[in-house]
């Protein structure tokens, strides 16, 4: 079965944990297209080198996860030739045998506009950077402010910015627990899933 899962949305939302949730539910493959970029950022020198090179290696560096990585990601994220590097890779995943589910900023407008189900999982900064706070640690107000930083790059840039597809449904986890929200995604997926058989 050819089924893909696009969840898109904003820094700490809650889409890494939604998707790694239902792909674990339906047997599902997950891809975490942000690493794509972290580990470009993290590789420096040419960004553009780094995305026609990356390696598995590079995708299981362990500082893949801080803030510094997640802001380096968002600039290389900006250039069109780093974006169109990763774009087949992603393309094939979305399409496996046996069903995917891939989160990031633009799987359901630019990599997989063709997707089964599209969610776009969103929340307010102030909850996405008090929820990334409670992971990193560190100084609160500074937290929101790379949150915001991030969001602005992430959908002024040209190419591929952070949108809802015109087709998706727009989920808003700022008043839900993990539970809710992913039982929400859950029903999507399966009523999809039911409407095909
Ligand atoms: O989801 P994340 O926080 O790991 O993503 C890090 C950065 O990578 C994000 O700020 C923008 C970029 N990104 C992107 O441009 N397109 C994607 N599909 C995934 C991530």
């Amino acid at each position: 079965m050819i089924f893909t899962v696009a969840i898109d949305g904003p820094a700490a939302a809650g889409k890494g944990t939604i998707s790694r949730a239902v792909a674990a539910q339906f047997g599902f493959a997950h891809l975490d297209t942000g690493l794509l970029y972290r580990a470009v950022g993290a590789k420096g020198g040419d960004p553009v080198r780094a995305a026609q090179t990356l390696s598995d290696a590079d995708l299981a560096r362990p500082d893949l996860r801080t803030l510094a990585a997640g802001q380096a990601a968002s600039r290389v994220a900006t250039i069109p030739e780093v974006r169109a590097a990763l774009v087949a890779f992603q393309r094939a995943f979305a399409r496996r045998e046996g069903g995917a589910v891939l989160d990031g900023r633009d799987i359901g407008t630019v990599i997989c506009p063709e997707a089964e189900v599209k969610l776009y999982v969103t929340a307010s900064a102030q909850v996405r950077a008090h929820r990334r706070w409670l992971e990193v640690g560190g100084d609160e107000a500074q937290v929101l402010a790379e949150v915001i930083e991030r969001d602005k790059r992430d959908a002024e840039r040209a190419v591929a910015p952070l949108k809802p597809a015109p087709d998706a449904l727009v989920l808003d986890t700022s008043e839900m627990t993990v539970e809710e929200a992913v039982d929400a995604a859950r029903a999507v997926i399966a009523a999809r899933i039911e409407g095909r058989s």
